[in-house]
């Protein structure tokens, strides 16, 4: 009898686990692979539904002390305040690392599936800090385009030279660094085959590809010129802000699959970002490619 009556207690046990599993704490629009069966978590699964989804107005309105209750019925939950839920998420972080280690260590049908992204240096070459970046290039073994000034190459054609033999694009970014909108149609000629001759003249091969000063186009420079135009869609604003922690806060915050990263390799502060960034891009899985690699 005494057995029969354990026996029944642990199947109570377990079915009442499985209820509270899948009835109570599963939100309709939360990913189901997501979810870590905590209260915790609820409590964050909660936060991010419901809480956030309130217009900024209505936070004010909100007790964080009060009960917190879950959709389907659940139980109340308790958000203390912003603090813990901080610490919730943090905690979070941790408990889902170990899952990403595990399909960054399977082998060739994930390396396939890895994201690419560019980083790109615009107004070099310089003798110090251009050199320094490629340094940390190298020791990463990781590739990048640098958006080369022709004046800038003709005074430094062993630094371009270096880089492309390190396997880094050389693309143009004009001969003088002037708005091409705003020249006429010998002169915009003048700027991009000036720069492409210097170019030609480093590394016996012309660029195939260009980014406008300032990002800085209109039809006639459309028209005009023959080379693939790249811009940018991650701007790091290293050249205003020139702090290392801020250009890897942006890097950070925009990183995505495809993305190029705008930085200027002429300032000290943007090489001494360099290193940190790259470290975070491989850590989350991208591969540093070119823009020709990128666009290819
Ligand atoms: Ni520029």
């Amino acid at each position: 009898m005494r057995k029969k009556l354990l026996v029944l207690s642990i199947l109570f046990g377990f079915v009442s686990l499985l209820v509270f599993r899948f009835t109570i704490f599963s939100p309709s629009n939360v990913e189901a692979n997501k979810f870590l069966f905590s209260a915790t978590y609820s409590e964050q699964a909660g936060y991010e539904q419901f809480v956030k989804q309130l217009p900024p107005q209505k936070w004010d309105e909100l007790n964080w002390e009060s009960p917190f209750y879950m959709e389907n019925g659940g139980l109340p939950r308790v958000i203390r305040n912003c603090d813990a839920y901080i610490d919730v998420n943090d905690l979070l972080v941790k408990q889902e690392a170990p899952e990403e280690e595990l399909h960054e260590g399977s082998s060739g049908v994930q390396q396939e599936a890895r994201k690419k992204i560019a980083l790109t240096f615009d107004d070099g070459p310089n003798r110090t800090s251009t050199v320094q970046i490629l340094e940390i290039l190298e020791k990463y073994d990781v590739k990048a385009t640098f958006f080369v000034i022709g004046q800038n190459v003709e005074k430094y054609p062993d630094i371009v030279k270096a880089a492309a033999d390190q396997g880094h694009e050389i693309a143009s970014h004009s001969w003088s660094h002037k708005n091409l909108t705003k020249l006429n149609n010998a002169q915009l000629h003048a700027e991009i085959d000036q720069a492409s001759t210097a170019i030609f003249n480093a590394i016996g091969q012309y660029p195939t590809s260009y980014r406008p000063p300032y990002g800085a186009m209109n039809d006639q420079v459309r028209n005009e010129i023959t080379l693939n135009p790249i811009l940018w869609n991650i701007d790091t604003l290293d050249w205003q802000h020139k702090s290392p922690a801020k250009t890897l806060a942006s890097v950070k915050a925009h990183a995505k699959d495809g993305g190029v990263i705008l930085m200027h390799d002429i300032h000290q502060q943007s090489a001494d970002a360099v290193e940190a960034v790259i470290q975070y891009l491989l850590e989350e899985n991208y591969e540093l490619v070119t823009t020709g690699e990128l666009y290819k």
